[in-house]
């Protein structure tokens, strides 16, 4: 598949690494395309990727990915032109400094993905990769157990591909139901950092559904 990655830092560049193993096509959409940062990561990459402008990127994927942190999310999705009947997956977080530390800066009553969905209009939204940290999304599998990662999205049509997008990396997929439920999506974010970065557990642990 085609896949424009908007973003080429953490997230962004280890999707398209992973995504790339897979033998997914890449395309980085950045407001720099000649930064060494980008080349260097092209590089390694190898035949499979290349980058441009958010605008190219996006052209060229099926499916486009937004990893850009949250403030700059409205302006790379105004920068990637229409994108009217494509898939997005919005990766972002809305986080935000605030009195108590760093915390969500919306979610009550809506939420960075239903956001993105008014900014990026026409296109079909998609939450997902946004709940664990960088790292578990190049190896998600924890002794044989895979970890679990969740989409939201109203397009029912175009969610089997999504999951397998996503499944495709090594991750169980859940169907988390509506694009609404973004805004339980980044509180689970947000205990995840929380845990991660507050609480002592560190960035090399997930969460992972067990039945009986
Ligand atoms: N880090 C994690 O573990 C993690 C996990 C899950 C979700 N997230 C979420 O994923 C997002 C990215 O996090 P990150 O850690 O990958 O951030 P990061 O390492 O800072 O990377 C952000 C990338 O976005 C690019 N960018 C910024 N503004 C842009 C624009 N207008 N158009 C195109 N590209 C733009 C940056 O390029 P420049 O070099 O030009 O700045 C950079 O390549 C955040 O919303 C975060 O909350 C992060």
């Amino acid at each position: 598949m085609k896949l424009g990655i908007i973003g080429a830092g953490n997230v962004g560049g280890t999707l398209g690494a992973a995504w790339a193993q897979k033998g997914h096509e890449i395309f980085f959409g950045v407001r720099n395309p000649t930064a060494d940062k980008t080349q260097a990561l092209v590089q390694k990459l190898g035949g499979k990727a290349r980058a441009g402008t958010p605008a190219e990127a996006a052209t060229f994927g099926d499916v486009i990915v937004l990893t850009t942190p949250w403030p700059q999310a409205e302006a790379a999705i105004r920068s990637m032109g229409n994108i009217s009947g494509k898939i997005l997956l919005d990766a972002t977080n809305p986080l935000a400094m605030g009195p108590d530390g760093l915390g969500l800066e919306i979610g009550h009553s809506t939420s960075a993905g239903e956001k993105v969905q008014g900014w990026a209009k026409g296109a079909s939204v998609f939450k997902t990769l946004n709940t664990t940290g960088f790292g578990n999304m190049a190896n998600p599998v924890f002794h044989g157990v895979k970890s679990v990662m969740f989409v939201a999205g109203d397009d029912a049509a175009n969610k089997p591909k999504v999951i397998e997008l996503v499944a495709a990396l090594g991750f169980e997929v859940v169907d988390a139901g509506p694009l609404r439920n973004a805004r339980l999506l980044e509180a689970h974010a947000m205990l995840w950092i929380e845990l991660a970065l507050k609480r002592g557990l560190g960035r090399d642990w997930a969460f992972a559904v067990v039945r009986r």
